[in-house]
């Protein structure tokens, strides 16, 4: 069985994050989203691994992802020329995938439970697909699912106006070979995409199994600034207290990582957190749900529920600083704060500041 992890996509809901950096390549926890996709495949077996990139970031996924080893596992790069929808990067993908079962895996999806059993039915029963799905609040902007009584699925429609069910396609599916055949008959949707829903359609029209999971633990799809946030808080929910990193009149509360390199000085850290390699905290307040990147620098500041990117740097806030999400290299600068009611402020294109 191979994986096919998908890494291209324009990432606009994300914008600005976006313009200067893959959507699958920004921090949950201290590790990129795509690195967790790739894991959950090679913990259940999965190492030969397609993975879909466009023409804008596809060199920074390479770099950051290398050729698999460090992961065990074997990456072949595939370039999607343009977004044009799932169902597309996954023909885009056909010459890699031949006829091969596949798992494929959207690079921006978090999942707790892990694939491991998905991958042991699919084995086991040889469905022509197996979809993940998970009850939201509002199917509207999803992919819906309809069952039967026996758990199968009977029906499936894209981002319904009157939602059938309140069972929504979560990003991770496995393929037989039989979808190639029904996505080379596919057409465009209204939005002007090769639709994965269409496909999975197709292949019930044509009376083949396509058997349903409901995921274990937690999902999320971090395409939004405040799923970003709320994936964090979800990844850092599960972790271990680690000091390696240096505590100097630190008060270290609970299930906190302080990486190597990383220093806390006279500060306090709130778990569950994470202080990545190089970071400092001095004077300062980390709070629950917080990540801090890389080298980056939290000084006479307050953080709390955020992620700092590597080498953002924050100084002397007047304010505590909150469900925020500061892109690399990011300064946010409140020393010589003297001139009260007034803010100096060096913003890229559309960045959002919430005072
Ligand atoms: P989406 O989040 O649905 O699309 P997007 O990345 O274009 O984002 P936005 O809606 O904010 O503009 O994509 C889901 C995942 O699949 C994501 O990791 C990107 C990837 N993808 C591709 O690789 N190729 C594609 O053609 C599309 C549409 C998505």
């Amino acid at each position: 069985m191979k994986g096919l992890v998908l890494s291209g996509g324009k990432g606009t809901r994300l914008r600005p994050l976006t313009h200067t950096r893959a959507k699958q390549l920004i921090p949950i926890a201290g590790k990129p989203n795509l690195f967790y996709a790739v894991e959950d495949l090679v913990r259940s077996g999965i190492t030969d691994i397609g993975v879909v990139i466009s023409p804008e970031t596809g060199e920074e996924v390479k770099s950051a992802l290398g050729d698999g080893q460090r992961f065990g596992a074997r990456f072949t790069y595939i370039l999607q020329e343009a977004p044009l929808g799932i169902a597309h990067a996954v023909r885009t993908a056909r010459p890699f995938l031949q006829n091969d079962p596949f798992v494929l895996y959207l690079g921006d999806n978090l999942l707790s439970g892990g694939i491991e059993h998905l991958v042991e039915e699919y084995r086991a029963n040889r469905p022509e697909a197996i979809v993940l799905l998970t009850p939201v609040e509002d199917p509207r902007a999803f992919g819906v699912a309809v069952l039967d009584e026996r758990g199968q699925v009977m029906r499936l429609v894209e981002k319904p106006q009157d939602p059938p069910s309140n069972l929504a396609l979560v990003g991770v599916y496995l393929f037989g070979p039989r979808v190639h055949a029904v996505i080379e008959n596919l057409k465009p949707s209204a939005r002007g995409e090769y639709e994965i829903t269409e496909a999975i359609q197709g292949l019930l029209d044509q009376g083949m199994p396509v058997v349903a999971h409901q995921v274990r633990g937690y999902w999320k799809d971090t395409g939004k600034p405040e799923d970003l946030l709320d994936g964090n808080r979800l990844v850092l929910s599960q972790l271990s207290r680690c000091i390696q990193g240096e505590l100097s009149s630190a008060e270290v509360v609970g299930e906190v990582v302080v990486e190597a390199g990383a220093k806390v000085i006279r500060s306090t850290v709130r778990g569950p957190a994470y202080i990545g390699p190089g970071a400092v905290v001095e004077d300062g307040f980390i709070g629950p749900y917080t990540a801090i990147g890389k080298n980056a620098k939290v000084v006479s500041s307050e953080v709390e529920y955020s992620i700092l990117m590597d080498e953002a740097e924050v100084y002397h806030l007047p304010y505590r600083l909150d469900s925020s999400i500061l892109g690399q290299g990011v300064v946010v600068d409140g020393r010589g704060h003297n001139r009260r009611h007034t803010l100096q402020l060096v913003l890229g294109d559309r960045s959002r500041v919430k005072l």
